[in-house]
């Protein structure tokens, strides 16, 4: 290969637009390459079919410089590409819980009898460990010099531009010097930006990014499970969180309390690999994550549970405000969003349920038609017995118990994410409940110095007398 690298990124949804938009910001001829004439056609005119902050400027960018564009051929992609990477879904096959690999798949079987000079096809998608090695050997043999490298993202929604550009780590699953060396050209910006570089074996590189995934959903569902037992304790998780993130082998990260993970991504992957794990005979050093499943679905049960108490134990034609559709802030993506979970448990139970969110309305109208929706909050909130807060986007966080009062019929709110401060909305005559917190009238919560919850929630302080560390709350 010589001269400035060309790329293909086959498969052009959530990861191939970020990773074409953000290698054509890094001064790379880039080419999307999409089965569907629709995606690419829209693409091509700048306009973007996800919400996604900071990457519809950067495709009009990419479009605009002449050096990014979408396709449907692959015998183009095949003529244009030195390196290819595949940025393919990999779903829940239907009715199980491992992989779909039939898109990743489709890209190798597609591109690799087209290929007719030596290049480097690099897989970004997660897939289960051996899938590497077994592409790379397709690929070799339909083309002779041909190389196939691992190089998984770890991308979050919502700040997808920022973690390709500049990602906590890069890792090269790699198999010759060769293939680590052009990563290492495609990478030249963040590399020498400081970002650290990986380069290993082709199951290291697939395992990164699951393992990756099972210990973040590991760490969500061990405050959620600490949530329970404060629940039975009397104490505080939202404190008890803060405790714990202050220590420096924690950490704070991946630690708030809730409703728990959602989206296209943790739950999906952490069953795929405990599937995976089972048809390896190690299943059972996996089966922690089942349980790790079992607690995050668990806080969703409770979410509702807390609504029916607040509405006097039963739901059923009791008008319901669900604030949130989305799976996390700064995302329209409804997949296992636990927000719309709630909102499809209280409907099943008979509530009126009203849902509004900042971004996610359409998408979750197209989820759950049978729910009934608000374009604002005021509106979602006209006449509810009962407020939940199911996504801690900034405008919910923002809410004043006072104004929301004016609104609804009766002063009942779910924090769902612990991000309201319980002593105002107590104050104002709410009977406030949130997960993991006590119900009763005396708060285990710490209340002294440092640093307060993020949103104004119960402060904590350290360095007081012990028994100063105490202050009653009034309970609901
Ligand atoms: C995740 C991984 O972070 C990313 O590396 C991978 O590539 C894809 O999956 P994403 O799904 O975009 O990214 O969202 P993330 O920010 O990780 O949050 C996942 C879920 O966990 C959300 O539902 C979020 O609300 C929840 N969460 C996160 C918590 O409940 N508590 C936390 O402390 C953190």
């Amino acid at each position: 290969m010589s001269g400035p690298l060309r790329l293909t990124v086959l498969g052009t949804g959530y990861l191939g637009t970020t990773h074409a938009a953000c290698m054509a910001s890094l001064g790379f001829q880039v080419l999307g390459v999409d089965t569907d004439p629709a995606k690419v056609d829209q693409l091509n005119a700048g306009t973007l079919p996800i919400y996604e902050p900071g990457l519809e400027e950067l495709l009009r960018a990419g479009l605009g410089s002449g050096r990014l564009t979408f396709t449907t051929s692959y015998p183009r992609a095949a003529a244009f590409g030195d390196v290819h990477f595949i940025c393919a879904g990999t779903p829940p096959r239907p009715g199980s819980d491992h992989a779909d690999l039939s898109q990743v798949e489709g890209c190798v079987a597609a591109l690799a009898p087209l290929l007719e000079r030596p290049c480097l096809v690099v897989g970004r998608s997660t897939v289960p460990v051996g899938t590497a090695r077994r592409l790379a050997a397709e690929l070799t043999a339909a083309c002779d010099g041909t190389e196939l490298a691992w190089n998984p993202e770890f991308l979050r929604e919502g700040s997808g531009v920022a973690d390709t550009l500049a990602p906590a780590r890069i890792v090269a699953g790699v198999t010759s010097r060769r293939a680590e060396q052009i990563l290492r050209q495609v990478y030249t910006r963040p590399l020498a930006e400081g970002v650290p570089f990986f380069a290993t074996g082709l199951e290291t590189a697939e395992l990164a990014k699951v393992s990756a995934n099972a210990f973040l959903a590991t760490k969500i569902s061990f405050i959620n499970a600490m949530a329970e037992v404060c629940e039975a304790a009397g104490g505080d998780v939202a404190a008890l969180s803060e405790i714990l993130g202050a220590d420096p082998r924690i950490g704070p990260a991946f630690l708030r309390p809730g409703l728990g993970f959602g989206g296209g991504c943790l739950p999906k992957d952490i069953r795929a690999f405990t599937a995976w794990a089972a048809d390896m005979c190690v299943g059972e050093a996996l089966g922690f994550l089942r349980e790790v499943d079992s607690i995050n679905l668990r806080r969703r049960a409770r979410a509702a549970d807390l609504a029916g108490e607040l509405a006097g134990g039963d739901v059923t034609g009791v008008p319901v405000c669900v604030l949130g559709a989305a799976f996390k802030p700064g995302s329209d993506d409804v997949r296992d969003s636990p927000a719309l979970d709630v909102a499809r448990i209280l409907h099943g139970l008979g509530a009126q349920v009203t849902v509004y969110d900042p971004a996610a309305l359409a998408s979750a109208r197209r989820a759950s038609p049978e729910l009934g929706y608000a374009g604002t909050v005021a509106d979602a909130a006209r006449d509810a017995h009962v407020v939940l807060l199911l996504t801690e986007w900034p405008e919910f966080r923002a809410l004043r118990p006072d104004s929301l009062g004016q609104a609804v019929a009766r002063r009942n709110i779910v924090d769902g994410r612990n991000v309201l401060d319980p002593d105002e909305w107590r104050d104002a005559g709410w009977n406030y409940r949130a997960l993991g917190a006590q119900t009763g009238a005396v708060s285990g919560a710490l209340l002294t110095a440092g640093k307060g919850r993020g949103a104004g929630g119960s402060e904590l302080r350290t360095g007081a007398a012990p028994e100063a560390h105490r202050r009653r709350r009034p309970g609901p």
